[in-house]
């Protein structure tokens, strides 16, 4: 008598068509089991961190809202390359069109949020690379892309407010501009808290900001 080892060996069935034995279509439906069962633990752990997260902090999803939360995560806009001028377009005095802000190169619609509406306090910000101001508060005289000279903790603020903008479940980015060369042998544009505090009006703007807004939690982190 002949003995085949191989567990995938074809038979017969009884109704004569070809199919696996027996042993193979036992281990696949254990295969099965174990991972429905896997499934139905990971959906058990996910209802249950909800479920905690409802109780302990009132959010299902622990207060969580960040860019994961949102479709256009998912399903982004066409993204648009912008000339500056094109850019400006879009500063929110229009009221047909968007508004959109630019930082380090990466165009953001900010619509959603007041403070850039036509006399909100960071309105300045908008149509514009601004990039500099977002390093060093000179909202006024700093309304551009070049970031030469500036210090590690104004490069820091930069890339704080770049992730802010990115990570932000109401604001989403549609392109980037593209900025003419900077001419390295012009001058560095110099600061507004120094020589330039009158004219800059940084102190005034500060103020004027106090007054309007509420929520100081974005600015923790730098
Ligand atoms: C380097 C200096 C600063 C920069 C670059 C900066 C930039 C910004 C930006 C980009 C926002 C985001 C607005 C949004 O999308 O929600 C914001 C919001 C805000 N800023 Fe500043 N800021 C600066 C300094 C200040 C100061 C000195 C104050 C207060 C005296 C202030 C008060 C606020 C408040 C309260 C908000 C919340 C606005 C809102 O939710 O409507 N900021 N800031």
């Amino acid at each position: 008598m002949e003995y085949h080892e191989c567990s995938q060996e074809i038979n017969r069935n009884s109704d004569g068509t070809r199919g696996l034995d027996d042993g193979q279509s036992q281990e696949d439906a254990t295969e099965h089991k174990g991972f429905v069962q896997a499934l139905k633990l990971i959906l058990y752990l996910i209802i249950f961190g909800a479920l905690a997260g409802k109780f302990l902090t009132g959010s299902y999803l622990w207060e969580y809202e960040g860019k994961w939360i949102r479709l256009r995560t998912y399903f982004p806009p066409p993204q648009r390359l912008f000339t500056e001028s094109e850019l400006a377009r879009y500063d929110g005095t229009d009221p047909d069109k968007p508004v959109y802000l630019a930082i380090d190169g990466d165009v953001y619609d900010v619509t959603k949020g007041k403070a850039y509406q036509q006399g909100g306090p960071y309105h300045i910000l908008t149509g514009v690379d601004a990039a500099r101001a977002f390093g060093t508060g000179c909202f006024k005289t700093h309304r551009t892309h070049d970031l030469r000279g500036l210090s590690d903790v104004e490069m820091k603020g930069i890339n704080h407010w770049k992730k802010f903008y990115e990570n932000h479940k109401n604001y989403f980015q549609v392109g980037k501009v593209s900025h003419p060369p900077i001419d390295p042998s012009s001058p560095i544009i110099e600061g507004c808290d120094t020589k330039n505090k009158k004219q800059s009006g940084a102190k005034k703007d500060t103020e004027e900001r106090r007054a309007l807004v509420q929520d100081k939690d974005i600015h923790q982190e730098f």
